[in-house]
């Protein structure tokens, strides 16, 4: 597995240092608010856990799956709901956390799911920002984000390719024999 990386674009004590200086962050504006941090699955399972770790205040946890990728290293931009909340988020304070902002297909839509069910507030707080892939008319500003990076298809840290690679401690860039096998 870890001889499919050409190379690790962030590594662990980066992404460690930079997930709990977001988690002071968010503590701090979020300390009164008993917020809910909705992840969106599978991707951001390690960054909401070490968010949700280091936040040092009362909150909730939910989640939400929606299909957007048919596999592989592009997206559809169709999008669905095959799993949704659990909690009753009206009147609440909302977080979203995301593992990456690509095309954005995938914030835009449970952006405004979420929205219709009308939250107290929402914001964005995603791990990566991939600025160079947003599809047009996408306009949607994260409200908290670790790391802008340059227009590579990224795996780790809950992150895969064809389901793969999630379980690696660090955010790598493949090889590209990986994907001609
Ligand atoms: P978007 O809808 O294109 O913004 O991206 C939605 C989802 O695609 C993200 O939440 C990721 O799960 C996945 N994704 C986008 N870019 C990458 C990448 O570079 N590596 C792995 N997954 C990605
Ligand atoms: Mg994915």
């Amino acid at each position: 597995m870890r001889n499919d990386i050409e190379e690790i674009l962030i590594p662990t004590e980066e992404l460690q240092a930079k997930v709990k200086a977001l988690a002071a962050q968010l503590t701090e504006d979020y300390a009164d608010k008993d917020p809910i941090f909705v992840g969106v699955l599978k991707g951001v399972v390690m960054f909401y856990s070490d968010i949700v770790r280091n936040f040092d205040a009362p909150c909730e946890m939910d989640f939400m799956w929606i299909s957007s990728y048919a596999g592989g290293t592009t997206t559809t931009g169709q999008m669905n709901v095959l799993r949704d909340l659990t909690r009753d988020i009206s009147g609440r304070h909302v977080v979203i956390l995301e593992d990456i902002y690509d095309t954005g297909n995938s914030l835009d839509f449970t952006y405004k799911h979420l929205l219709a069910k009308g939250p107290a507030s929402l914001r964005i707080c995603t791990l990566l920002d991939k600025p160079a892939r947003r599809r047009a008319g996408i306009t949607l500003q994260p409200d908290y984000t670790g790391f802008v990076i340059p227009n590579r298809f990224v795996v780790g840290y809950g992150m895969d390719y064809e389901e793969h690679y999630r379980n690696l401690p660090y955010i790598g860039v493949l090889k590209p024999a990986v994907y001609e096998k």
